[in-house]
C-alpha cells in the first residue's frame, strides 16, 4: 500500500528573530507542513508564542498550519488559533476537561482536530472518539522542549495507534514528534507514522534542503 508522508519542520527549533524568512525557506526546501509549538509554562515548563505569531506567518505559506497546543486549559484558546489560520489544531487529553467537547469546538471553527498521547498516556483515550479525529499525534519525547532524544517504546505505540486508526476505517493522520532524525524516521514510519515533526534535526542542520530529502530518501523505500 502506498502512504503520502509528510514532512512537519517545528519552527521550535527556527531563529526566532527571523521567524518569517525561515517558514518560507522550510516550505521551500521541501517541507509539507509547519508545525506550530505553543507552550504556556502550565501544562509544559517552557513558554513559546501564540495566535499573533501564528496570524504573522499565515500570509506567508499555503502549507497546513498544524498548531500542536501544549496549554491548559484548551477551550479558551481554540477560536484564536482558527481565526489566526490554523489549519489542524491538537491538544493533550490530560489538559481539556472535556476531552469530546474539544475536538467538536475545533471541528465546529473549521479546523482538523488531532489529540496528542504523551509517552506515558494510554491509547484508550482514543476509544470513544477516534471517528471525529483527523490526527493522531504519538510523543517520543515529553513534551516542552526541542533537542530530546526518541523514546524507542515511541514506535510500538504508533503501531497500536495505525491498528486502530485501520480498524476506523477513516483517514487519520498519524504524527510522530520528538527526536526524529534522519537515521530514525524510516523506522518511524515502519511503525505506521505518516507524519514527521523534526525541529533541530532540520533548523539545526544548516542545510534545510538537503536535511529534508535525506529525510524523503529514507522514506521512498517504503512509500
Ligand atoms: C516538543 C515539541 C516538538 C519539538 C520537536 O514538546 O512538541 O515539536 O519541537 O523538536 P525535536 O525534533 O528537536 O525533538
Ligand atoms: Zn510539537
Amino acid at each position: 500500500m502506498s502512504r503520502t508522508f509528510r514532512i512537519a519542520p517545528s519552527i521550535l527549533s527556527a531563529d526566532f528573530a527571523r521567524l518569517g524568512e525561515e517558514v518560507t525557506s522550510v516550505i521551500s526546501a521541501g517541507a509539507d507542513i509547519v508545525h506550530f509549538d505553543v507552550m504556556d509554562n502550565h501544562y509544559v515548563p517552557n513558554l513559546t508564542v501564540g495566535p499573533l505569531v501564528c496570524n504573522a506567518i499565515r500570509p506567508l505559506t499555503k502549507a497546513m498550519i498544524d498548531v500542536h497546543l501544549m496549554v491548559k486549559p484548551v477551550d479558551r484558546i481554540v477560536g484564536d488559533f482558527a481565526k489566526a489560520g490554523a489549519d489542524i489544531i491538537s491538544f493533550h487529553p490530560e489538559a481539556s476537561e472535556h476531552v469530546d467537547r474539544t475536538i467538536g469546538l475545533i471541528r465546529e471553527h473549521g479546523c482538523k482536530a488531532g489529540l496528542v498521547f504523551n509517552p506515558a498516556t494510554s491509547l484508550n483515550w482514543l476509544d470513544h472518539v477516534i471517528d471525529k479525529l483527523d490526527l493522531v499525534l504519538i510523543m517520543s519525547v515529553n513534551p516542552g522542549f526541542g533537542g530530546q532524544s526518541f523514546i524507542p517504546s515511541a514506535l510500538a505505540k504508533l503501531t497500536e495507534a495505525r491498528r486502530r486508526i485501520e480498524a476506523s476505517g477513516r483517514e487519520v493522520m498519524l504524527e510522530v514528534d520528538g527526536g526524529i532524525k534522519v537515521d530514525n524516521i524510516a523506522a518511524a514510519a515502519r511503525a505506521g507514522a505518516d507524519t514527521f515533526v523534526a525541529g533541530s534535526a532540520i533548523f539545526g542542520s544548516g542545510d534545510y534542503r538537503g536535511t529534508i530529502a535525506a529525510m524523503r530518501a529514507e522514506l521512498r523505500v517504503l512509500g
